[in-house]
């Protein structure tokens, strides 16, 4: 049996397997480029950030409606579930729809149907944070957040991804200073390609309660012990990590060392369709690539509850 835990890290479009992407382009009559599920995954090599981003964004083309969004978190969460999780606080990219004509509504109510019977059917509780896209203008951004007020019920809080690197957390200061005054709870992605002052920024400049991702601190002894300090949770994604090539094999991810130094660190799978595992496929390529003991697989997950948007009681059920 899995260990029971919580997934922080875990982007919904990035759950969208070969088989469902040829389902939806069926259904919505929308034409692939790949002449079937396995020429698609032969498309999944990737050499860094972008080259997955450019796969991720085009694949998005098959998701249209509500159902579509249903039927795609419902997926996940079946999965999840097989895989030990009971809580998961799950990225979208509100965005990348609304460029193609996919309004936000579309999204949250369709998502929100899946996550309304999760509980019920998968045993996960939910909760959704909407992502800005950070090569994006912090105009479009604004403008993102206003379209989201509507469906702000459904919406706890507020990330930030896509390509990294010339898109520093400054950038979406009075973004973030408008989320927090609708009482939005705050991530970013830092420290993924980009540099360890990133990840400070995100702390000083947006307030951000959890870095997402965060790898790049080790290069910075003083930031590491601030975070060890503050005890800011660090939602990990190894087996994303080895696909992007931000770390070479798994056998040299930092994890134990970041353990070893008392960083909160979580393990998440990021877009699991596209990086060969879903969270429990993480913990395990870790025990095996890294040594890790039970009582550090079983820290890891205490971490994942820990650094939640759960409360204390919400907690303890989840567990
Ligand atoms: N969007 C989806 N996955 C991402 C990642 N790993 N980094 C940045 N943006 C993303
Ligand atoms: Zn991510």
């Amino acid at each position: 049996m899995p260990i029971p835990k919580a997934e922080l890290h875990l982007h919904i479009e990035g759950t969208l397997e070969p088989e469902l992407a040829f389902a939806l382009a069926a259904r919505n009559g929308v034409p692939l480029p790949y002449a079937d599920t396995d020429a698609l995954r032969e498309a999944y090599q990737f050499s860094d950030l972008q080259s997955f981003l450019n796969l991720y964004y085009e694949l998005m083309a098959v998701l249209r409606t509500e159902d579509d969004f249903a039927d795609l978190a419902d997926a996940y969460l079946a999965r999840a579930a097989a895989q030990g999780v009971r809580h998961a606080e799950i990225f979208f990219d509100p965005q990348a729809h609304i460029s193609r004509g996919v309004g936000i509504g579309t999204v949250v109510e369709g998502l929100g149907r899946a996550l309304d019977r999760s509980e019920a059917v998968h045993g996960i509780s939910t909760q959704l944070i909407m992502c800005f896209l950070r090569d994006e203008s912090a105009e479009s951004a604004m403008e993102t957040l206003q379209a989201a007020k509507p469906y702000l019920g459904r919406i706890v809080g507020v990330g930030l991804d896509s390509a990294e690197v010339g898109h520093p957390p400054v950038k979406f200061r009075e973004v973030y200073e408008a989320a927090a005054a609708l009482g939005l709870r705050r991530v970013a992605h830092a420290g993924e390609e980009g540099p360890p002052s990133y990840i400070t920024e995100a702390l000083d400049v947006l307030g951000v309660e959890r870095i997402d991702h965060g790898l790049r601190c080790v290069e910075d002894p003083e930031l590491v012990a601030r975070l060890v300090r503050d005890q800011v949770p660090l939602t990990l994604c190894p087996l994303s990590n080895v696909r992007l090539r931000t770390v070479d094999v798994l056998e040299e991810h930092p994890l134990p060392a970041m353990l070893d130094a008392g960083l909160l660190c979580t393990v998440n799978s990021d877009d699991p369709a596209y990086f060969g595992g879903y969270v429990e496929d993480n913990f395990l390529a870790v025990r095996e690539a890294l040594g890790l003991s039970p009582d550090r697989l079983r820290d890891l997950a205490r971490n994942s509850f820990l650094a939640s948007f759960l409360d204390d009681d919400e907690e303890r059920r989840a567990r």
